[in-house]
């Protein structure tokens, strides 16, 4: 389980707990959340689940795949922590606190 803090462009904040293996756009979010429109249910195809990584995650959540990038080229407002929440999933990962 892993707690996603979610703000909306109004400045609503949301604290979420998404399932193992669910994008951060998947329920409860999709259906708490009136900005995540995701129209095409996480395909990929449609943009409306666009949002703003946190600066300090855009390194440990992935690169955008070379279909992502396509869509986030469509972006309204462009940033470099551009990504669809529907291709950012969960993962079971360890990570070693200190040097
Ligand atoms: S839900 Fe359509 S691109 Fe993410």
């Amino acid at each position: 389980m892993s707690l996603i803090h979610y703000i909306e462009s109004n400045g609503d904040e949301y604290e979420i707990e998404l399932a193992l293996d669910n994008s951060v756009m998947q329920s409860p979010a999709e259906s708490t959340i009136d900005e995540i429109l995701a129209e095409c249910g996480g395909k990929c195809l449609c943009g409306t689940c666009h949002c703003y990584v946190d600066e300090d995650w855009v390194g440990r959540v992935g690169e955008a795949s070379d279909a992502e990038k396509i869509m986030l080229e469509m972006v309204v407002d462009p940033q470099t922590n551009n990504r669809l929440s529907c291709q950012i999933v969960a993962t079971k990962k360890v990570r070693r606190i200190g040097s």
